[in-house]
């Protein structure tokens, strides 16, 4: 069959790397994607935004099966769209990844359903917000409602840092539109595990687990990214803790949606708090976590794309996975983020199975960066540390002029298991 991935990041390019090769795949395209994935991928440099353009795209060359991979296009309508002339699309609709566009809608489904989560409060009005910061007190969780690429949520530890973030969505409008409501939340204590699931309308086909590193800095210092690595499985849960948050977050979320007239068909991401009373949701994304499906996707030894379609027929597929760990870490432009330069050259890129591309550019032969995370970088070997290990080894190669990454990706599971010991 033919697969379309949607997107240009770290994780289109795993999407089209796994679906390339998938037995059942022919021929994988992408729309923009990126010069970091000409390897896997035609890329058509149709932009994620042009829904004409991807429809007779996708008509054109009869393609079977879409992969909407970030969640713009997503909340655009891009499946719908795809849906209304009868393609095959994986991705859910614009209603259901509202889930992943309205903090406040995932909160008001979660309250309703009886799904776990920390208590909130949802504000327009910066002095009411205050008022509510003064009375909980810090640390507090302030939250832009809208999309905000990972870095519109503040953990304030002090209550002036809630009084500052409050300032900055709803008086500064430093997100726009997604900054029109702030949602304040319960600060949660635990460790973090995200667990995604393929899911088409109650059928759940939970994924293994990751966690992410948010902050950009070492030691989860500095500001929230979009994630500077990850790794796979989380070997602090075990597989009572996996199945305990699809019973009590995945399932009940997905069956949720269904009740409320948004059948969600697509990726649904659940971003945990591992507290001592069990998992509490801390955000829905409506897609594959990035830089979660460069570590999760590479231990999946099914066929992805005839599990999809299998699903999208009304089927529940198994899925096996390697029992090996997978552990990435992202490489990004010195100053994400925050602002950064573009255009500054990527030299000696070391040689990796697992090499992901995400803000890169072609300027004639020489790639250069594009974007704030700019490749991520990522091995397999049966235990983490061995995994962390070659991948740092490598990373010694590659030119940081212009370029930093975290020295401690995968370290909080590290070193538990050899303080076990
Ligand atoms: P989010 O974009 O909602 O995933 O939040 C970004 C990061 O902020 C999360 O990965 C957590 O590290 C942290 N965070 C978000 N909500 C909470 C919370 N209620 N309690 C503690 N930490 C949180
Ligand atoms: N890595 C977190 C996310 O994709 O939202």
């Amino acid at each position: 069959m033919k697969v379309l991935v949607i997107g240009s990041g770290g994780r289109e390019h795993v999407l089209a790397w796994k679906a390339a090769r998938d037995q059942s795949v022919d021929q994988v395209y992408a729309a923009p994607g990126s010069p970091g994935m000409t390897d896997v991928a035609e890329c058509t440099g149709i932009s994620e935004h042009d829904q004409d353009a991807i429809v007779s795209f996708a008509k054109q060359n009869r393609i079977d099966l879409t992969i909407i991979g970030p969640e713009a296009p997503l909340l655009a309508g891009l499946a719908d769209r795809l849906l209304d002339e009868k393609l095959m699309v994986f991705g859910p609709t614009q209603k259901a990844a509202l889930i992943e566009g309205s903090k406040s809608f995932a909160k008001s489904i979660m309250k309703q359903y009886n799904i776990p989560t920390g208590s909130y409060e949802v504000f327009s009005d910066y002095d009411k917000a205050a008022d509510y910061v003064k009375q909980q007190g810090a640390p507090i969780v302030v939250k832009a409602d809208g999309l905000a690429a990972g870095k519109g949520v503040t953990v304030a530890f002090t209550e002036q840092e809630a009084f500052d973030a409050l300032h900055d969505i709803l008086n500064d409008e430093k997100f726009g539109e997604a900054g029109a409501e702030v949602v304040l939340e319960e600060f949660l204590e635990g460790e973090e595990l995200s667990l995604m699931a393929f899911v088409h309308g109650e059928t759940v086909v939970p994924m293994v687990g990751a966690q992410d590193h948010k902050r950009a800095y070492d030691g989860d210092k500095g500001p929230n990214t979009g994630g500077m690595g990850a790794y796979s499985p989380v070997p602090q849960f075990g597989d009572e803790d996996i199945s305990r948050a699809v019973r009590e977050v995945l399932q009940p979320a997905a069956s949720a949606l269904v009740k409320e007239g948004r059948f969600f068909t697509g990726i649904l991401y659940a971003g945990l708090m591992m507290t001592a009373a069990g998992p509490k949701v801390i955000e829905f994304n409506a897609r594959f976590g990035d830089p979660e499906a460069q570590v999760v996707l590479p231990r999946l030894e099914s066929d992805m794309s005839a599990a999809i379609i299998g699903l999208l027929q009304g089927g529940k597929p198994e899925l096996s996975w390697s029992k090996d760990a997978v552990l990435g870490v992202v490489a990004a432009s010195i100053g994400y983020p925050g602002s950064y330069e573009k255009g500054k050259p990527i030299k000696h890129i070391p040689e990796a199975d697992l090499l992901f591309f995400a803000g890169v550019k072609k300027e004639g032969s020489e790639l250069q960066t594009g974007g704030g995370r700019v490749l991520l970088l990522a091995e397999k070997a049966a235990q983490l540390n061995e995994a962390k290990e070659k991948v740092y080894d490598k990373l010694q190669q590659l030119d940081d002029t212009y370029l930093f990454y975290r020295k401690d990706i995968g370290d909080k599971a590290i070193f538990r298991a050899s303080s076990d010991i």
